[in-house]
């Protein structure tokens, strides 16, 4: 099957792997990003890895047979053993490990409730952070996980598409506060517009909601949302992650914080619902558009062209300038990770 997209499927950047909720201390998940498939482990210390699925022995897939034993992991088809840095340690069979028998590691950081996992195509370590944000005072995420055929560039759009927000999610008297601002792998913005919020006695109101993003590569967007007349705020993040160049899983999560009271932290929980419904409502967008080089933009549109200039820069090119393609390379641990 051709590419649908005229750019790599895999762009550079810090991913969402999972949630920090999602993953208890001696548990392995299994999952199939950036077409691997991986596992994401919490040691019993609760520091998390991310590592390739099969096991450099005979390839079992550790998502299935491995376990975690302290600061380890085993695989239980034959028994062998991987220390942090991904090395085999130990064979039930006594001798020394298999030269070579390393299970390749990702750079992983675990900050914001979230478990971020570094990817780049060209296989080089990370050359930009996201920040933690504080996390006492604020309420676990609450979230939503969508499949979507797309790619990341084109949710990620979504952001600046100014229109679609008034025709596809019904918002009205919209207005952008902060232009489009754009300084290496960080994007921001800011609107404010009016929508239908429910208030403390759960009927609908339409009030002004304002908005502030902040994107930190296309597998990274912060949303902080405020409701002024309700003195309401919470954030949201967006995290799409790339399973194959068709499609990408897309995790909706958001936290309040506690001091708002009860009636506000039932509204952001209302909200998750609300968020995710307009999600729902770009599916069928993203699904079937196809991508155009050069959209015919008239006055009104958001900043589209700014937009595709800055994820340029999430595209490697090789020394020829052509766009690297992902060589399928084991990743060296780079960083190590840190619990949340
Ligand atoms: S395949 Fe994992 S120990 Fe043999
Ligand atoms: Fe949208």
């Amino acid at each position: 099957m051709g590419h649908r997209f005229p750019f790599p499927c895999l762009p550079t950047g810090w991913y969402a792997i999972a949630l920090s909720q999602e993953l208890k201390p001696g548990q392995i998940l299994s999952r199939h990003y950036f077409e691997r498939d991986l596992i994401a482990y919490r040691l019993e210390s609760g520091e998390v890895r991310v590592a390739d699925a099969f096991c450099p022995h005979m390839g079992a897939n550790l998502g299935r047979v491995g376990c975690v034993e302290g600061d380890r992991v085993r695989c239980r088809f034959h028994g062998f053993v991987y220390g942090q840095d991904g090395q085999c340690v130990e064979t039930p069979y006594g001798g020394p490990p298999p030269r070579g028998a390393r299970l390749g590691h990702w750079p992983v950081e675990e900050k914001s409730g979230l478990v971020l996992v570094w990817f780049d195509a060209a296989g080089r370590p990370p050359f930009w952070d996201v920040p933690a944000l504080e996390l006492e005072g604020w309420t676990n995420l609450r979230f939503r996980r969508f499949t979507i055929p797309t790619h990341p560039q084109e949710t990620t759009e979504n952001s600046v598409d100014f229109g679609h927000f008034t025709q596809i999610h019904g918002f009205t008297d919209g207005q952008i506060t902060e232009a489009v601002k754009s300084e290496g792998e960080l994007l921001t913005t800011s609107y404010r517009a009016m929508r239908g919020i429910p208030t403390p006695n759960l009927s609908w109101m339409q009030l002004p909601v304002d908005y502030d993003v902040i994107v930190r590569g296309l597998g990274y967007s912060q949303v902080n949302v405020r409701i002024d007349p309700l003195r309401i705020r919470f954030r949201t993040f967006v995290l799409p992650i790339p399973i194959d160049d068709e499609n990408l899983d897309l995790t909706l999560a958001i936290s309040s914080p506690f001091d708002l009271g009860p009636h506000a932290r039932l509204i952001s929980r209302i909200m998750v619902g609300i968020i995710g419904r307009e999600i729902e409502q770009d599916l069928d967008v993203w699904t079937y558009k196809t991508y155009l080089h050069a959209p015919k933009l008239a006055k009104g549109d958001g900043p589209v062209g700014d937009y595709r200039r800055y994820v340029k820069q999430f595209y490697p090119l090789d020394a020829d300038g052509n766009e690297v393609s992902d060589p399928q390379s084991p990743r060296p641990i780079q960083k190590q990770a840190s619990p949340a």
